[in-house]
């Protein structure tokens, strides 16, 4: 190895090196610092990314997929942990002699070209490592890095420096690669039983941090509050230590600000400064104290450093903050162990949001078994945590151990609010749904968990944009409200962005809005003829409801009523100011926005028949009045109001007596009780073709009481499909299928869904 690090420096002979399974986050740092290093570096992989990409623009020769050509010719090759002897190109390099070694060979090697710092420990590895060489490079001491994730302020994760003799590295106990190295200065963070598919037990973690001490020549700076760190480290002569107390680097005066820390360095009892950290959370000041430490005892100034870690902006997945408003944050974090859990927990705290909600995927089957209790401990911490299955990182399953395993320790250990919510790929309706001003949501765990934040996060900024359309008291809205709760059948997925104006000028600046951004846009009302499917509704679905749209009131004798009102309202408004003709509508379950916009009717009376004028918003976004003789209206359809809105109706009935309307309103309703059912339904399903009601047909077919799942034909009425309890969309559109062929097939006769079926069958958001 020795002699691999002399080949990498000899800049007379640059070497031809390729890297199989380049696209890796290790792999492609690698890939940075052989280039910056002067050789000749090819790499390939099974998959293209933004990665590769941007290496290839910087000179790597990427091939994909792998070849045994892609190797011809090199003199050394390196590999990823994930590639297995079968690959191609790694049995191609080993049947040709070529020397072919590990990654962590490869970085140890580059390692001893300089002067190494190993960062190490079971956790805030990536997050210090890039303290450090923040603060170096701040500091003036040009060093090289190679760390664990993307951070922002060090632009890659990987740099080679031409000039600095030091480089910081990121280095990895979970396969014992950490006693590869033989640095000048190593930092042990904490030691932890971690990666226990790989040690047998703490000791034998214990070996390998040990091994790295021994092989340390300069300082060994270890944390003073982790035990095993302090005993493993303290075997070195030039142990330096940080802590909150007792320790050579320790703080003082911690202020926790809305996402910084700030706090006053004290070295041996004097104090050397002060440092306003850019990241929060008290674990962040002690992985600062690590990187002050390190950069004092290497010679760095104490205010540069300070600086460094002032604009110290955290690494990507570690307390990342993706979302940002006045209402809400979303944050992602990497955490995988219950330490991890319970410092970032404590740093979300710190914020003062209203609520900690968290989403959790737990990663392994064996860690989220040999930790189920230290997890449902720390879990307690949050307000509200959602738990999916399990991430399972190349692992197989172990039968019993799943996210729900983590729900019964937690429920074990407190009266925390931790629920189960398995499919990752839906979680976010769920989450983002839940969420409500002042709220911060975690998303937790070293998985793909991210992508469910992502997903909010971008939904967001679309429905805060809405929001802030109309003054607050005039608009409300959410992500994903589920449509079965606005349905009376009780049926249906989520509408991405669920907007409830409350006054004309707040319906009509979001339907402007969505027209010029091309959402997709629906207004519904009470959802009494709506069947949505179960993929939910993309785009906003606008709800009209509250101030204007709810108000009901009588004027010189008519009844004007906003598109929120109710019919039944209606009719009780008219019957209290002794205006008859209103009484059909006791029965119907919508309100006149949808009424107006079908026609809506029963008893011999349709919507039409009663209305003086309606105001509308046109398709020019104006808001105009338009009377009775002005537009058409036939049997449950209204041409006009398919592209305009209805907001508000005049309706006239004729004055009479108390008695009489009371007469007519109980006739209607002894009628509904008789024919129709009381369970959940869309009222009538289909529209009665000329030739026979659709409810008489569908009895005669003999279809009564057939069902699919827990969606029913009524045996009350035919033309009515009943809810039996969480029935699915897929379910009454099967039905409703069943029917339209027996009536095509038995009568020759066409059925129409007076119902209008709207949404899509999968989840597209
Ligand atoms: N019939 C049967 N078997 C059945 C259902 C009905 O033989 O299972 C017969 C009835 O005996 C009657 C005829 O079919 O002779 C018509 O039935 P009904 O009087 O119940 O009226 P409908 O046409 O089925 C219409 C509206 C209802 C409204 C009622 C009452 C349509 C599609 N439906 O029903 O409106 O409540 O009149 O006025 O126009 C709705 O639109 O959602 C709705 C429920």
């Amino acid at each position: 190895m020795n002699d691999l690090s002399a080949r990498l420096t000899d800049r007379d002979h640059p070497l031809r090196i390729h890297l199989i399974g380049v696209a890796g986050s290790g792999m492609s740092g690698l890939a940075l610092l052989l280039m910056g290093m002067g050789h000749r570096v090819s790499g390939s992989d099974r998959v293209t990314s933004g990665e590769t990409e941007r290496l290839q623009k910087l000179g790597l020769a990427f091939s994909s997929p792998h070849t045994a050509e892609a190797v011809q010719g090199a003199d050394v090759v390196v590999y990823s942990s994930a590639i297995r002897p079968e690959n191609s190109a790694y049995a191609a390099a080993t049947a040709a002699g070529t020397p072919v070694i590990r990654r962590a060979v490869c970085l140890a090697a580059i390692l001893h070209t300089r002067k190494g710092i190993v960062v190490s420990g079971t956790h805030g590895k990536t997050t210090t490592s890039s303290m450090v060489a923040h603060s170096l490079r701040e500091a003036g001491l040009q060093p090289s890095h190679y760390v664990g994730a993307e951070i922002p302020v060090l632009g890659a994760n990987a740099r080679w420096s031409e000039d600095g003799e030091w480089m910081v590295a990121e280095g990895d106990e979970s396969d014992g690669t950490l006693a590869l190295y033989h640095p000048a200065c190593s930092i042990i963070l904490n030691i932890e039983a971690e990666h226990l598919d790989h040690y047998k037990d703490l000791d034998e973690i214990k070996e390998v941090f040990t091994t790295l001490v021994n092989q340390t020549s300069g300082p060994v700076v270890y944390c003073k509050e982790c035990a095993v760190a302090t005993e493993v480290a303290t075997k070195s002569a030039q142990a330096v230590s940080y802590g909150w107390s007792g320790a050579d680097y320790t703080a003082a005066e911690i202020r926790e600000l809305r996402g910084a820390t700030a706090f006053t360095v004290v070295r041996n009892g004097e104090i050397l400064g002060d440092v306003e950290l850019g990241i929060p959370g008290r674990h962040n000041v002690l992985n600062a104290l690590a990187a002050i430490a390190t950069a004092d005892k290497l010679g760095a100034d104490f205010r540069l450093v300070s600086r460094a870690l002032n604009t110290f902006a955290g690494a990507k997945r570690r307390f990342e903050t993706k979302y940002l408003s006045q209402r809400l944050r979303i944050v992602d974090d990497y955490g995988h162990h219950p330490t991890e859990l319970a410092a970032t927990l404590q740093t979300a705290r710190s914020l003062k949001p209203g609520r900690v909600v968290v989403l959790f995927q737990p990663h392994r089957y064996t860690r989220t078994q040999a930790l189920a209790d230290d997890f449902g401990k720390v879990l307690q911490a949050a307000d509200k945590v959602f738990v999916t299955d399990v991430y399972p990182a190349s692992e197989l399953p172990i039968p019993g151990v799943s996210g729900a395993t983590l729900v019964e320790a937690a429920k074990r250990h407190g009266d925390g609010d931790v629920v189960s919510l398995p499919n990752l790929a839906t979680a976010h309706h769920v989450v983002g749904n839940f969420l409500e001003p002042g709220d911060l949501l975690i998303t937790l765990g070293a998985g793909n968990v991210h992508e469910a934040g992502t997903r909010i996060a971008n939904d967001l900024k679309v429905l805060e944009e809405i929001l802030r359309l109309a003054p607050v008291d005039e608009i409300d809205a959410k992500l994903y409200e589920p449509m079965r709760r606005h349905t009376t059948m009780l049926v249906g997925g989520p509408a991405q962005f669920w907007i409830e104006p409350h006054s004309f000028g707040a319906f009509a600046a979001v339907v402007n809005h969505c027209r010029e951004r091309g959402i997709a846009l629906r207004v519904v009302g009470r959802g009494s003829n709506l069947l949505v499917r179960d993929g939910g509704m993309r785009g906003a679905v606008v709800h009209p409801s509250g101030g204007v749209f709810s108000e009901c009131r009588v004027e010189d004798g008519k009844v004007i009523a906003g598109a929120g009102v109710r019919l039944k309202k209606v009719a009780s408004v008219a019957q209290a100011a002794g205006i008859g003709g209103f009484e059909w509508m006791e029965g119907i379950p919508g309100n006149v926005g949808g009424a107006l916009r079908m026609n809506a009717g029963a008893m011999g009376t349709e919507t039409f028949d009663q209305v003086a004028s309606v105001t509308f918003l046109d398709e020019d976004g104006e808001i105009r009045v338009r009377s009775r003789d002005e537009i058409v209206a036939n049997y449950r359809d209204v041409p006009e109001l398919r592209r305009n809105f209805a907001l508000q109706a005049v309706f006239e009935g004729k004055p009479d007596t108390a008695e009489a309307i009371q007469g007519r309103w109980d006739a209607s309703r002894s009628k509904r009780r008789t024919s129709q059912p009381v369970a959940a339904s869309a009222g009538c399903i289909f529209k009665n073709p000329t030739e026979t009601p659709a409810g008489k047909l569908v009895d005669e077919l003999g279809l009564k009481g057939c069902n699919e799942g827990k969606a029913r034909v009524s045996e009350v009425h035919g033309n009515f499909i009943v809810n039996g309890g969480g029935a699915t969309a897929s379910e009454v559109l099967a039905v409703i299928e069943r029917i339209k062929a027996a009536a095509r097939e038995s009568r020759g006769i066409e059925l129409e869904t007076e119902v209008k079926v709207l949404g899509e069958d999968e989840y597209t958001f």
